[in-house]
């Protein structure tokens, strides 16, 4: 039977207690998190998110009533103890930070009793995801989730302290609204009173903050709940949180200073990692031709070369097809694997199609300095030479070399970049390299819509010197916008803004929009804009992946408390789920099909 607090009160938590306090009277309360009963003594680890407290109940100190509870407590009861601090007297447990302490108990109050759960509550857990999110509440309970929602709540308020002395005001916008162009699909929301009427979930907040720059609100921050409808992976849930900022009277470099010392002193109050200022930068082309990336991981090296100019006119067709067609060839010195198996070779190859390649040519420089190649029939031995020393190839090195289009050549070796790394534990985990890419291109062309698209959204600011390009050339544009990226991750990025409405038109006109179609969208913004708007500019911070990061967690959903899974479902609600007729037909919502949507199997879904 349950028993109430009769008035008890929690003195401390079980985890905070120390050999200071031996001698004093505590009352704590959590979950039995193991019972052993060694006959005249029964030993309880107790637990709460502070930790773990040895707790021992001998029936001449707690007497009868109290022991014979005792003994009928099992692990995830939940309890109270009064009793008396000690110094153990078995030996000191090293693993814990209470090992040199216990409590003697005096009572003991069943507070509620538990069914057994289906999986340990443990730290490391073995157990299936899928089980465990099912059963997220008990998941919760594990010390690894628990310390890092811990150290997401640090975070987030070392942000709002930091951001509010930088005098930036937090200001929520609405969840319910109209489209927000950051390109994936929308989350709607049926309204009951506009019947066929639909809201949209914010993608980001970012039309309404810039409203909030034109009414003068000159620094904004909101630690913003954002939706997007797209594939999900480790590091992409439907929905996520933003760290939003935008700023007025700014230009890249204010922006960037805000952020990094944000970022300086959440690193430095969070995990205790002192970063230093200023975060390297490069700009996006640069890291493109040295690590194929936009988001370079630069705790390893194995960069890119191009090596177009070595292979020009040789006789291999690949490579000089490659040339011939406008794009390149470039390769990677992956150093010391020249004897790497076939097979492993084989796989890289089939790595690299499933990047979008058509081949992966490569080279080994054998130990006693001959070549062993994919292609050498087809080159004569002095371009051989000539392509090993374009990327420093010594005795014992593999070059892996990708000919095609720019952008498909830096995909495919980027990507090999990082997973050579990983196979070859090139990557120090405790090393915390960031960096700002910078200078992206304002557009790029999508094959699908036979248009350019924004790269960032469509009102980010072209850099000044390229604002002829979008007459002549839109896609050697570059724009005044930024990411801020840490270990390989997007950890957040941002742009200038466009606030002169002539820029914002030709956006627009390059972007294929009528103006009419640019106006139905966006236009309480553009209108906004004839009243008065301050330059502006801003950035967003992905605080999952910040928090990730910071924990060495492998996924964003072990640092949030109910994450959903790849098909977007939340295996605990069951969302998202059938609903009445009724309140269908209060929104005026008749269903085309009864079809089920994705599978619901579950399994490999996380
Ligand atoms: P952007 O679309 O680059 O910019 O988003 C900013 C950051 O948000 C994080 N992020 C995500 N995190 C988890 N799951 C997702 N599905 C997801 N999508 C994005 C990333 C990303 O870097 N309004 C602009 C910002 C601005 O210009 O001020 C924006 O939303 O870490
Ligand atoms: P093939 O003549 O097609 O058998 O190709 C010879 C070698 O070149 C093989 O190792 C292919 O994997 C490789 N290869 C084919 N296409 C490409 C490409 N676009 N880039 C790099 N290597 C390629």
């Amino acid at each position: 039977m349950a028993e109430s607090m009769k008035g008890l009160k929690r003195s401390c938590r079980c985890g905070e207690l120390r050999l200071e306090q031996e001698g004093q009277q505590v009352t704590l309360m959590g979950w039995v998190h193991r019972q052993r009963n060694k006959g005249g003594i029964i030993f309880v680890d107790l637990r709460d998110r502070s930790g773990l407290l040895q707790v021992i109940f001998e029936e001449k100190d707690c007497g009868p009533e109290n022991f014979a509870k005792a003994e009928g407590l099992r692990s995830e009861y939940v309890i109270a103890v009064v009793g008396r601090v000690e110094r153990r007297a078995g030996a000191v447990n090293e693993n814990l930070a209470t090992g040199q302490i216990e409590v003697r108990a005096k009572s003991l109050y069943v507070l509620s009793e538990a069914l057994t759960p289906p999986f340990p509550i443990e730290e490391a857990s073995k157990t299936k995801e899928e089980l465990r999110l099912q059963y997220r509440y008990l998941d919760l309970r594990r010390p690894d989730l628990q310390r890092n929602l811990m150290l997401r709540s640090k975070i987030t308020g070392t942000i709002r302290d930091f951001l509010s002395g930088e005098g930036f005001l937090e200001i929520e916008t609405p969840m319910l609204t109209k489209s927000t162009p950051e390109g994936a699909r929308d989350y709607l929301v049926p309204s009951r009173v506009h019947p066929g009427s639909f809201y949209a979930l914010p993608q980001s907040p970012q039309l309404f903050k810039q409203l909030l720059m034109c009414a003068g609100y000159d620094r904004y921050f909101q630690i913003a709940r954002c939706f997007r409808d797209e594939d999900l992976r480790a590091d992409r849930q439907p929905e996520f949180t933003q760290v939003d900022l935008e700023l007025s009277f700014v230009d890249v470099d204010d922006v960037i200073d805000a952020t990094e010392r944000m970022v300086q002193r959440v690193c430095r109050e969070a995990i205790g990692l002192e970063v230093q200022l200023p975060i390297p930068r490069m700009t996006w082309q640069e890291a493109m031709d040295r690590f194929g990336s936009d988001k370079p991981d630069l705790r390893f090296g194995m960069e890119l070369k191009d090596v177009s100019a070595a292979v020009a006119g040789c006789g291999f067709g690949v490579f000089t097809s490659a040339l011939e067609a406008g794009g390149s060839v470039r390769g990677i010195n992956v150093k010391g694997q020249a004897q790497m198996p076939r097979k492993k070779i084989d796989a890289l190859v089939e790595f690299a199609r499933g990047c979008g390649a058509k081949g992966l040519a490569y080279l080994a420089i054998e130990p006693d300095g001959s070549f062993k190649s994919s292609f050498g029939k087809f080159m004569t031995g002095q371009e051989l030479e000539r392509l090993a020393a374009a990327l420093e190839g010594q005795p014992g090195d593999l070059l892996l070399f990708a000919a095609d289009k720019n952008k498909i050549v830096w995909n495919v070796l980027g990507a090999l970049r990082q997973e050579l790394a990983k196979q070859l534990g090139l990557i120090d985990g405790n090393d915390f390299r960031f960096l700002w890419v910078t200078e992206f291109p304002l557009l790029e062309w999508s094959e699908e819509e036979n248009r350019f698209v924004a790269m960032h959204h469509p009102f980010t600011m072209p850099m000044e010197e390229d604002l002829p390009y979008l007459d002549q050339d839109p896609g050697r544009a570059r724009a005044k916008a930024y990411d801020i990226v840490l270990n390989g991750v997007e950890l957040g990025g941002g742009s200038v803004r466009i606030f002169q409405s002539d820029v914002q038109e030709k956006m627009f006109q390059v972007l294929g929009f009528q103006k009419e179609d640019a106006y139905e969208r966006f236009g309480f913004l553009l209108n906004a804009f004839k009243y008065g708007v301050p330059p502006h500019a801003g950035l967003a911070i992905g605080l999952d992946r910040f928090v990730m990061l910071l924990a060495r967690a492998e996924s964003i959903r072990e640092v949030i408390a109910f994450p959903k899974v790849k098909d977007a479902s939340c295996l605990m609600t069951k969302a998202p789920g059938e609903v009445e007729e009724k309140q269908l037909a209060e929104l005026g919502i008749a269903l085309r099909t009864q079809e089920t949507g994705p599978e619901q199997t579950g399994a490999g879904q996380a």
